[in-house]
Protein backbone atom coordinates (compact mmCIF):
# COMPACT_ATOMS: atom_id res chain seq x y z
CA UNK A 1 0.00 0.00 0.00
CA UNK A 2 1.60 3.41 -1.18
CA UNK A 3 1.66 6.01 1.39
CA UNK A 4 0.03 9.09 0.41
CA UNK A 5 2.44 11.93 1.98
CA UNK A 6 6.23 11.74 1.90
CA UNK A 7 7.36 14.62 3.67
CA UNK A 8 10.73 15.48 3.93
CA UNK A 9 10.78 14.32 8.03
CA UNK A 10 7.84 11.87 9.00
CA UNK A 11 7.67 12.08 12.77
CA UNK A 12 4.81 9.93 14.27
CA UNK A 13 1.51 11.27 15.55
CA UNK A 14 2.77 9.66 19.41
CA UNK A 15 5.91 11.17 19.16
CA UNK A 16 4.57 14.92 17.58
CA UNK A 17 2.21 15.18 20.83
CA UNK A 18 4.63 14.27 23.12
CA UNK A 19 7.01 16.96 21.90
CA UNK A 20 4.76 19.89 21.88
CA UNK A 21 3.37 18.45 25.33
CA UNK A 22 6.94 18.77 26.84
CA UNK A 23 7.74 22.27 24.79
CA UNK A 24 4.81 23.52 26.56
CA UNK A 25 5.34 22.34 30.02
CA UNK A 26 8.87 22.90 29.61
CA UNK A 27 8.15 26.91 28.58
CA UNK A 28 6.00 27.45 31.70
CA UNK A 29 8.74 25.98 34.04
CA UNK A 30 11.35 28.60 31.82
CA UNK A 31 9.30 31.65 32.65
CA UNK A 32 9.02 30.51 36.44
CA UNK A 33 12.64 29.92 36.82
CA UNK A 34 13.68 33.15 34.48
CA UNK A 35 10.66 35.26 35.19
CA UNK A 36 8.93 34.32 38.26
CA UNK A 37 12.42 33.95 40.69
CA UNK A 38 14.28 36.82 39.81
CA UNK A 39 11.35 38.89 40.16
CA UNK A 40 10.70 37.68 44.00
CA UNK A 41 14.36 37.82 44.77
CA UNK A 42 14.07 41.72 43.93
CA UNK A 43 11.08 42.10 45.63
CA UNK A 44 12.15 40.53 48.78
CA UNK A 45 15.48 42.52 48.57
CA UNK A 46 13.37 45.91 47.80
CA UNK A 47 11.56 45.13 51.13
CA UNK A 48 14.85 44.95 53.02
CA UNK A 49 16.08 47.79 51.64
CA UNK A 50 12.77 49.78 52.27
CA UNK A 51 13.13 48.82 55.92
CA UNK A 52 16.87 49.99 56.00
CA UNK A 53 15.96 53.16 54.55
CA UNK A 54 12.80 53.85 57.06
CA UNK A 55 15.68 52.93 59.86
CA UNK A 56 18.19 55.35 58.67
CA UNK A 57 15.32 58.32 58.71
CA UNK A 58 14.45 57.32 62.29
CA UNK A 59 17.25 56.99 63.96
CA UNK A 60 20.18 58.96 62.09
CA UNK A 61 18.64 62.02 63.64
CA UNK A 62 20.47 61.23 67.20
CA UNK A 63 23.51 59.96 65.96
CA UNK A 64 24.22 62.84 63.05
CA UNK A 65 23.46 65.08 66.06
CA UNK A 66 27.06 64.29 67.51
CA UNK A 67 29.08 65.44 64.03
CA UNK A 68 30.70 68.46 64.69
CA UNK A 69 29.54 68.45 68.53
CA UNK A 70 32.23 67.99 71.25
CA UNK A 71 30.56 65.00 72.71
CA UNK A 72 33.31 62.33 73.69
CA UNK A 73 34.09 58.77 71.04
CA UNK A 74 32.62 56.49 73.66
CA UNK A 75 29.41 58.58 73.74
CA UNK A 76 29.02 58.53 69.84
CA UNK A 77 29.68 55.13 70.50
CA UNK A 78 26.83 54.34 72.65
CA UNK A 79 24.53 56.36 70.16
CA UNK A 80 25.80 53.96 67.33
CA UNK A 81 25.29 50.73 69.52
CA UNK A 82 21.82 51.72 70.61
CA UNK A 83 20.65 52.68 67.00
CA UNK A 84 21.93 49.26 66.02
CA UNK A 85 20.18 47.60 68.78
CA UNK A 86 16.79 48.85 68.26
CA UNK A 87 16.62 48.32 64.75
CA UNK A 88 18.79 45.05 64.57
CA UNK A 89 21.13 46.20 61.77
CA UNK A 90 25.00 46.88 61.53
CA UNK A 91 24.91 51.03 61.78
CA UNK A 92 28.44 53.09 60.67
CA UNK A 93 29.52 56.56 60.92
CA UNK A 94 31.40 57.58 58.61
CA UNK A 95 33.25 60.96 58.52
CA UNK A 96 33.40 62.73 54.99
CA UNK A 97 36.84 64.35 54.65
CA UNK A 98 37.63 66.56 51.91
CA UNK A 99 40.44 65.84 49.66
CA UNK A 100 41.88 67.70 46.36
CA UNK A 101 39.98 64.71 44.74
CA UNK A 102 36.61 65.02 46.01
CA UNK A 103 35.88 63.56 49.23
CA UNK A 104 36.73 60.32 51.42
CA UNK A 105 34.99 58.12 54.00
CA UNK A 106 36.56 57.36 57.31
CA UNK A 107 35.19 55.59 59.49
CA UNK A 108 34.46 56.89 62.86
CA UNK A 109 32.22 54.30 64.67
CA UNK A 110 30.67 51.17 64.07
CA UNK A 111 27.74 48.72 65.80
CA UNK A 112 29.87 45.38 65.16
CA UNK A 113 33.88 44.09 65.34
CA UNK A 114 35.13 44.19 62.23
CA UNK A 115 36.22 40.55 62.50
CA UNK A 116 32.46 39.12 62.68
CA UNK A 117 31.30 41.09 59.90
CA UNK A 118 32.11 41.49 56.19
CA UNK A 119 34.35 44.27 55.32
CA UNK A 120 32.16 47.32 53.83
CA UNK A 121 33.44 49.36 50.71
CA UNK A 122 30.71 51.96 51.21
CA UNK A 123 29.86 53.02 48.25
CA UNK A 124 26.30 53.37 48.94
CA UNK A 125 27.56 55.97 51.14
CA UNK A 126 29.36 57.79 48.77
CA UNK A 127 26.76 57.59 46.94
CA UNK A 128 24.19 59.60 49.56
CA UNK A 129 27.13 61.82 49.73
CA UNK A 130 27.22 62.76 46.22
CA UNK A 131 23.53 62.96 46.18
CA UNK A 132 22.85 64.53 49.76
CA UNK A 133 19.95 61.77 50.23
CA UNK A 134 19.46 58.76 51.49
CA UNK A 135 20.27 56.18 49.26
CA UNK A 136 20.01 52.00 49.09
CA UNK A 137 21.73 49.36 47.39
CA UNK A 138 23.39 46.05 48.05
CA UNK A 139 27.17 45.14 48.21
CA UNK A 140 28.60 41.67 47.41
CA UNK A 141 31.14 41.23 49.77
CA UNK A 142 33.41 37.49 50.92
CA UNK A 143 30.22 36.70 53.31
CA UNK A 144 27.50 37.15 50.55
CA UNK A 145 25.71 40.03 49.67
CA UNK A 146 24.75 42.85 51.92
CA UNK A 147 22.09 45.47 51.91
CA UNK A 148 22.73 48.95 52.94
CA UNK A 149 20.85 52.44 53.16
CA UNK A 150 23.04 55.46 53.78
CA UNK A 151 21.82 58.57 55.43
CA UNK A 152 23.92 61.51 54.86
CA UNK A 153 24.73 64.40 57.72
CA UNK A 154 24.57 67.63 56.57
CA UNK A 155 26.58 70.68 58.21
CA UNK A 156 26.57 73.82 57.41
CA UNK A 157 25.30 73.07 53.91
CA UNK A 158 27.49 70.11 53.12
CA UNK A 159 27.37 66.74 53.63
CA UNK A 160 29.95 66.26 56.64
CA UNK A 161 29.34 62.70 57.66
CA UNK A 162 27.23 59.32 56.45
CA UNK A 163 25.54 56.90 58.24
CA UNK A 164 25.33 53.49 56.84
CA UNK A 165 22.63 50.89 58.11
CA UNK A 166 23.85 47.63 56.41
CA UNK A 167 22.40 43.87 56.88
CA UNK A 168 23.11 40.46 55.48
CA UNK A 169 20.69 39.79 52.02
CA UNK A 170 22.51 36.49 51.93
CA UNK A 171 18.74 34.94 53.45
CA UNK A 172 17.01 36.25 50.90
CA UNK A 173 19.34 35.20 47.64
CA UNK A 174 19.64 31.53 49.53
CA UNK A 175 15.87 31.01 49.90
CA UNK A 176 15.81 32.38 46.56
CA UNK A 177 18.03 29.98 45.03
CA UNK A 178 16.21 27.21 46.67
CA UNK A 179 13.49 27.99 45.46
CA UNK A 180 14.94 27.90 42.06
CA UNK A 181 16.19 24.48 42.77
CA UNK A 182 12.87 23.32 43.89
CA UNK A 183 11.12 24.47 40.36
CA UNK A 184 14.11 22.67 38.61
CA UNK A 185 13.30 19.64 40.35
CA UNK A 186 9.59 20.36 39.78
CA UNK A 187 10.26 20.84 36.23
CA UNK A 188 12.40 17.36 35.74
CA UNK A 189 9.31 15.94 37.28
CA UNK A 190 6.45 17.46 35.35
CA UNK A 191 8.45 17.23 32.11
CA UNK A 192 8.76 13.18 32.33
CA UNK A 193 5.26 12.98 33.37
CA UNK A 194 4.43 15.27 30.23
CA UNK A 195 6.30 12.77 27.93
CA UNK A 196 5.22 9.76 29.59
CA UNK A 197 1.46 10.82 29.76
CA UNK A 198 1.36 12.23 26.27
CA UNK A 199 2.86 9.50 24.65
CA UNK A 200 0.72 7.09 26.31
CA UNK A 201 -2.84 9.42 24.79
CA UNK A 202 -1.07 9.70 21.84
CA UNK A 203 0.35 6.12 21.30
CA UNK A 204 -3.62 4.79 22.08
CA UNK A 205 -5.13 7.53 19.67
CA UNK A 206 -2.76 6.24 17.12
CA UNK A 207 -3.74 2.80 17.60
CA UNK A 208 -7.14 3.40 16.83
CA UNK A 209 -5.92 5.62 13.72
CA UNK A 210 -4.15 2.27 12.63
CA UNK A 211 -6.83 -0.28 13.21
CA UNK A 212 -9.01 2.42 10.60
CA UNK A 213 -5.94 2.63 8.29
CA UNK A 214 -5.79 -1.51 8.45
CA UNK A 215 -9.54 -1.32 7.45
CA UNK A 216 -9.21 0.75 5.02
CA UNK A 217 -6.38 -1.24 3.55
CA UNK A 218 -8.61 -4.31 3.62
CA UNK A 219 -11.35 -2.19 1.48
CA UNK A 220 -8.91 -0.94 -0.92
CA UNK A 221 -7.83 -4.70 -1.30
CA UNK A 222 -11.85 -5.51 -1.76
CA UNK A 223 -12.66 -7.08 1.76
CA UNK A 224 -15.80 -5.52 3.01
CA UNK A 225 -16.81 -8.44 5.70
CA UNK A 226 -15.08 -6.92 8.94
CA UNK A 227 -16.54 -4.21 10.25
CA UNK A 228 -14.44 -1.63 12.78
CA UNK A 229 -15.18 -2.35 16.15
CA UNK A 230 -16.92 1.40 17.80
CA UNK A 231 -15.46 1.57 21.01
CA UNK A 232 -16.44 5.13 21.46
CA UNK A 233 -18.58 8.24 20.69
CA UNK A 234 -15.65 10.81 20.08
CA UNK A 235 -14.68 11.95 16.38
CA UNK A 236 -12.42 8.84 16.29
CA UNK A 237 -16.23 6.83 16.53
CA UNK A 238 -17.75 8.58 15.07
CA UNK A 239 -14.97 8.17 11.69
CA UNK A 240 -15.73 4.65 12.76
CA UNK A 241 -19.15 4.90 12.45
CA UNK A 242 -18.74 6.74 8.67
CA UNK A 243 -15.99 4.18 7.59
CA UNK A 244 -18.26 1.26 8.34
CA UNK A 245 -21.04 2.69 6.56
CA UNK A 246 -18.88 3.26 3.71
CA UNK A 247 -18.20 -0.03 3.86
CA UNK A 248 -21.82 -1.29 4.04
CA UNK A 249 -22.30 1.02 0.78
CA UNK A 250 -19.10 -0.04 -0.73
CA UNK A 251 -20.26 -3.48 -0.61
CA UNK A 252 -23.72 -3.17 -1.70
CA UNK A 253 -22.38 -1.22 -5.09
CA UNK A 254 -19.72 -3.99 -5.52
CA UNK A 255 -22.55 -7.10 -5.30
CA UNK A 256 -24.41 -4.90 -7.79
CA UNK A 257 -21.76 -4.65 -10.20
CA UNK A 258 -20.89 -8.07 -9.99
CA UNK A 259 -24.43 -9.36 -10.43
CA UNK A 260 -24.61 -6.42 -13.46
CA UNK A 261 -21.66 -7.95 -15.71
CA UNK A 262 -22.97 -11.53 -14.49
CA UNK A 263 -26.88 -11.02 -15.98
CA UNK A 264 -25.06 -8.75 -18.73
CA UNK A 265 -22.56 -11.61 -20.40
CA UNK A 266 -25.42 -14.68 -19.84
CA UNK A 267 -27.42 -12.17 -21.49
CA UNK A 268 -25.14 -11.64 -24.50
CA UNK A 269 -23.91 -15.23 -24.12
CA UNK A 270 -27.82 -16.73 -24.91
CA UNK A 271 -27.99 -15.12 -28.49
CA UNK A 272 -24.64 -16.21 -29.60
CA UNK A 273 -24.83 -20.00 -28.83
CA UNK A 274 -28.26 -19.87 -30.52
CA UNK A 275 -26.78 -18.34 -33.46
CA UNK A 276 -23.58 -20.59 -33.32
CA UNK A 277 -26.29 -23.63 -33.42
CA UNK A 278 -28.15 -22.35 -36.22
CA UNK A 279 -24.96 -21.46 -38.52
CA UNK A 280 -24.23 -24.91 -37.93
CA UNK A 281 -27.20 -26.15 -38.93
CA UNK A 282 -27.31 -23.71 -41.57
CA UNK A 283 -24.09 -25.34 -43.21
CA UNK A 284 -26.07 -29.01 -43.60
CA UNK A 285 -26.31 -28.78 -47.94
CA UNK A 286 -29.50 -31.08 -47.59
CA UNK A 287 -31.34 -28.66 -45.78
CA UNK A 288 -35.01 -27.85 -48.09
CA UNK A 289 -35.73 -24.09 -48.67
CA UNK A 290 -38.45 -24.07 -46.52
CA UNK A 291 -36.02 -24.79 -43.32
CA UNK A 292 -33.28 -22.82 -44.48
CA UNK A 293 -35.37 -19.81 -44.81
CA UNK A 294 -36.76 -20.20 -40.99
CA UNK A 295 -33.57 -20.86 -39.94
CA UNK A 296 -32.20 -17.71 -41.13
CA UNK A 297 -35.67 -15.98 -39.78
CA UNK A 298 -34.03 -16.99 -36.30
CA UNK A 299 -30.60 -16.06 -37.09
CA UNK A 300 -32.42 -12.43 -38.18
CA UNK A 301 -34.48 -12.61 -34.91
CA UNK A 302 -31.15 -13.34 -32.93
CA UNK A 303 -28.89 -10.82 -34.39
CA UNK A 304 -31.59 -7.86 -34.00
CA UNK A 305 -31.90 -9.14 -29.87
CA UNK A 306 -28.04 -9.09 -30.11
CA UNK A 307 -28.32 -4.99 -31.54
CA UNK A 308 -30.78 -4.39 -29.19
CA UNK A 309 -28.77 -5.39 -26.36
CA UNK A 310 -25.90 -3.82 -27.05
CA UNK A 311 -27.04 -0.42 -27.72
CA UNK A 312 -29.19 -0.77 -24.37
CA UNK A 313 -25.93 -1.98 -21.96
CA UNK A 314 -24.39 1.18 -23.92
CA UNK A 315 -26.82 3.29 -22.93
CA UNK A 316 -26.88 2.55 -19.60
CA UNK A 317 -23.59 2.00 -18.24
CA UNK A 318 -22.91 5.80 -20.31
CA UNK A 319 -26.00 7.06 -17.90
CA UNK A 320 -24.99 5.59 -15.06
CA UNK A 321 -21.40 6.84 -15.64
CA UNK A 322 -22.55 9.97 -16.57
CA UNK A 323 -20.84 10.69 -19.88
CA UNK A 324 -24.49 10.26 -21.58
CA UNK A 325 -24.83 14.03 -23.68
CA UNK A 326 -28.31 15.59 -23.59
CA UNK A 327 -29.31 18.11 -26.24
CA UNK A 328 -32.08 19.61 -24.63
CA UNK A 329 -34.22 21.98 -27.26
CA UNK A 330 -37.99 23.38 -27.41
CA UNK A 331 -39.57 20.04 -28.64
CA UNK A 332 -43.61 19.73 -29.44
CA UNK A 333 -44.75 16.99 -27.75
CA UNK A 334 -47.67 16.19 -29.07
CA UNK A 335 -45.82 15.97 -32.51
CA UNK A 336 -43.68 13.94 -31.27
CA UNK A 337 -45.49 10.98 -29.76
CA UNK A 338 -47.77 10.62 -33.20
CA UNK A 339 -44.38 10.77 -34.55
CA UNK A 340 -43.22 7.63 -32.27
CA UNK A 341 -46.64 6.02 -32.17
CA UNK A 342 -46.54 6.14 -36.37
CA UNK A 343 -43.81 3.83 -36.23
CA UNK A 344 -45.41 1.21 -34.28
CA UNK A 345 -48.28 0.46 -36.74
CA UNK A 346 -46.71 -2.36 -38.00
CA UNK A 347 -46.41 -4.20 -35.15
CA UNK A 348 -49.71 -2.78 -34.22
CA UNK A 349 -51.62 -4.67 -36.92
CA UNK A 350 -49.38 -7.87 -36.36
CA UNK A 351 -50.81 -8.09 -33.19
CA UNK A 352 -54.15 -6.84 -33.96
CA UNK A 353 -53.97 -4.15 -30.95
CA UNK A 354 -55.07 -0.45 -31.20
CA UNK A 355 -53.27 2.59 -30.03
CA UNK A 356 -55.29 5.71 -29.51
CA UNK A 357 -53.68 8.80 -29.05
CA UNK A 358 -54.96 11.81 -27.36
CA UNK A 359 -52.72 15.31 -27.54
CA UNK A 360 -53.46 18.34 -28.47
CA UNK A 361 -51.60 19.26 -31.80
CA UNK A 362 -49.25 22.17 -30.73
CA UNK A 363 -50.37 23.01 -27.43
CA UNK A 364 -47.64 20.22 -24.73
CA UNK A 365 -44.56 22.09 -25.56
CA UNK A 366 -41.21 21.60 -23.24
CA UNK A 367 -37.50 21.92 -23.12
CA UNK A 368 -36.48 18.33 -23.27
CA UNK A 369 -33.60 16.19 -25.52
CA UNK A 370 -36.11 15.06 -28.12
CA UNK A 371 -34.04 11.98 -28.96
CA UNK A 372 -34.16 10.81 -25.57
CA UNK A 373 -38.33 11.64 -24.83
CA UNK A 374 -39.35 9.50 -28.07
CA UNK A 375 -36.29 6.64 -26.63
CA UNK A 376 -38.44 6.35 -23.50
CA UNK A 377 -42.07 6.74 -25.47
CA UNK A 378 -40.80 3.45 -27.39
CA UNK A 379 -39.92 1.59 -24.40
CA UNK A 380 -43.41 2.32 -23.31
CA UNK A 381 -44.93 1.75 -26.12
CA UNK A 382 -43.28 -1.77 -26.72
CA UNK A 383 -43.68 -2.72 -23.59
CA UNK A 384 -47.57 -2.42 -23.46
CA UNK A 385 -47.67 -4.02 -26.89
CA UNK A 386 -45.30 -7.14 -25.71
CA UNK A 387 -46.44 -7.76 -22.28
CA UNK A 388 -49.98 -7.40 -23.18
CA UNK A 389 -52.34 -10.29 -24.81
CA UNK A 390 -52.46 -9.44 -28.45
CA UNK A 391 -56.02 -7.39 -29.61
CA UNK A 392 -55.36 -5.27 -26.39
CA UNK A 393 -55.91 -1.37 -26.04
CA UNK A 394 -53.17 1.23 -25.71
CA UNK A 395 -53.65 4.72 -25.25
CA UNK A 396 -51.07 7.47 -25.52
CA UNK A 397 -52.13 10.87 -23.60
CA UNK A 398 -49.72 14.34 -23.31
CA UNK A 399 -51.15 17.25 -21.43
CA UNK A 400 -49.78 19.94 -19.50
CA UNK A 401 -50.35 20.42 -15.76
CA UNK A 402 -48.84 22.49 -12.83
CA UNK A 403 -45.64 23.78 -14.77
CA UNK A 404 -44.92 19.97 -15.57
CA UNK A 405 -45.53 18.15 -18.91
CA UNK A 406 -47.43 14.28 -18.72
CA UNK A 407 -46.65 12.07 -21.56
CA UNK A 408 -49.12 8.88 -20.83
CA UNK A 409 -48.79 5.22 -21.88
CA UNK A 410 -51.83 3.39 -20.93
CA UNK A 411 -52.62 -0.30 -21.83
CA UNK A 412 -55.81 -2.78 -21.09
CA UNK A 413 -53.66 -5.57 -19.97
CA UNK A 414 -53.48 -8.41 -17.17
CA UNK A 415 -51.18 -5.82 -14.55
CA UNK A 416 -48.38 -6.05 -13.07
CA UNK A 417 -48.20 -7.85 -9.72
CA UNK A 418 -46.94 -5.57 -6.54
CA UNK A 419 -44.07 -7.14 -5.73
CA UNK A 420 -43.06 -7.21 -9.12
CA UNK A 421 -44.18 -3.17 -9.47
CA UNK A 422 -41.25 -2.77 -7.34
CA UNK A 423 -38.80 -3.80 -8.95
CA UNK A 424 -39.35 -3.28 -12.94
CA UNK A 425 -37.19 -0.22 -12.77
CA UNK A 426 -33.95 -2.56 -12.15
CA UNK A 427 -32.12 -3.65 -14.49
CA UNK A 428 -32.33 -7.06 -15.99
CA UNK A 429 -35.58 -7.36 -13.96
CA UNK A 430 -38.14 -9.02 -15.89
CA UNK A 431 -41.58 -9.93 -14.59
CA UNK A 432 -42.71 -12.41 -17.37
CA UNK A 433 -41.87 -15.06 -19.71
CA UNK A 434 -41.99 -12.08 -22.70
CA UNK A 435 -38.54 -12.62 -24.01
CA UNK A 436 -37.09 -9.27 -22.91
CA UNK A 437 -33.54 -8.47 -21.31
CA UNK A 438 -35.36 -6.43 -18.64
CA UNK A 439 -33.40 -3.09 -19.49
CA UNK A 440 -35.87 -0.51 -21.32
CA UNK A 441 -37.45 0.37 -17.94
CA UNK A 442 -34.61 0.75 -16.38
CA UNK A 443 -32.90 2.74 -19.08
CA UNK A 444 -36.32 4.55 -19.67
CA UNK A 445 -36.39 5.58 -15.50
CA UNK A 446 -32.33 7.11 -15.69
CA UNK A 447 -33.17 8.75 -18.87
CA UNK A 448 -36.08 10.71 -17.30
CA UNK A 449 -33.96 11.40 -13.79
CA UNK A 450 -31.63 12.82 -16.32
CA UNK A 451 -33.82 15.24 -17.59
CA UNK A 452 -34.97 16.64 -14.42
CA UNK A 453 -38.01 14.29 -14.73
CA UNK A 454 -39.01 10.83 -13.48
CA UNK A 455 -41.08 7.76 -14.33
CA UNK A 456 -44.01 6.33 -12.15
CA UNK A 457 -46.22 3.88 -13.10
CA UNK A 458 -49.80 2.89 -11.71
CA UNK A 459 -51.35 -0.87 -12.43
CA UNK A 460 -53.93 -2.80 -11.53
CA UNK A 461 -55.76 -5.87 -13.46
CA UNK A 462 -57.04 -4.48 -16.62
CA UNK A 463 -54.89 -1.43 -16.52
CA UNK A 464 -51.09 -0.07 -16.28
CA UNK A 465 -49.89 3.49 -17.05
CA UNK A 466 -46.46 4.73 -17.16
CA UNK A 467 -46.67 8.60 -16.84
CA UNK A 468 -43.42 10.48 -17.98
CA UNK A 469 -43.06 13.71 -15.93
CA UNK A 470 -40.97 16.54 -17.26
CA UNK A 471 -40.65 20.28 -16.46
CA UNK A 472 -42.12 22.23 -18.91
N1 LIG B 1 -47.15 -2.52 -19.84
C1 LIG B 1 -46.75 -3.56 -19.10
N2 LIG B 1 -47.62 -4.52 -18.73
C2 LIG B 1 -47.23 -5.57 -17.98
N3 LIG B 1 -45.97 -5.77 -17.57
C3 LIG B 1 -45.05 -4.87 -17.93
C4 LIG B 1 -45.38 -3.71 -18.68
N4 LIG B 1 -44.26 -2.98 -18.86
C5 LIG B 1 -43.27 -3.66 -18.22
N5 LIG B 1 -43.72 -4.77 -17.65
C6 LIG B 1 -42.95 -5.73 -16.86
O1 LIG B 1 -41.78 -5.09 -16.44
C7 LIG B 1 -40.61 -5.84 -16.81
C8 LIG B 1 -39.48 -4.92 -17.12
O2 LIG B 1 -39.71 -4.18 -18.30
P1 LIG B 1 -38.49 -3.73 -19.19
O3 LIG B 1 -39.01 -2.91 -20.33
O4 LIG B 1 -37.52 -3.11 -18.29
O5 LIG B 1 -37.87 -5.08 -19.66
P2 LIG B 1 -38.34 -6.02 -20.85
O6 LIG B 1 -39.45 -5.40 -21.57
O7 LIG B 1 -38.60 -7.33 -20.21
O8 LIG B 1 -37.05 -6.15 -21.70
P3 LIG B 1 -36.46 -5.06 -22.74
O9 LIG B 1 -37.39 -3.87 -22.67
O10 LIG B 1 -35.11 -4.77 -22.26
O11 LIG B 1 -36.48 -5.71 -24.04
C9 LIG B 1 -41.07 -6.65 -17.98
O12 LIG B 1 -40.29 -7.84 -18.05
C10 LIG B 1 -42.52 -6.93 -17.67
O13 LIG B 1 -42.63 -8.08 -16.86
MG1 LIG C 1 -39.33 -3.55 -22.40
Amino acid sequence: MPRLFRGPVRLSLSTRLALLFSAITLMAFAVLYLYVAPGLQTRLLGDQLAQLSSDARVHSRTIGRTVGSSQPLSSVQDRVNAAALATGDRVTLLLVNRVPSGSELSELADSSRRSTTAALSFAVGRAAVASGRTTTGTERTGAGTVAEAAYPVVLRGRPAAVIVYSVPASGVVRAVATVRHQILVAGGIALLLALIGSYLVARALAQRVKRLELAAEKVAAGDFEQAIPVDSGDELGQLAVAFNQMQRQLAQLESARKKFIATASHELRTPIFSLGGFVELLEDDDLDPDTRARFLEQVRDQVERLRKLSVDLLDLSRLESGSLELRPEQVDLSELTRSVSGEFEPVLAQHDSHLELRVTPGRVEATCDPVRVAQIVRILIDNALVHTPSGSRITVTARRADGHVRLAVRDDGEGIESQALVRIFEPFYTADDAQGSGLGLAIASELAERMAGRLSVDSRPGETTFTLELPA
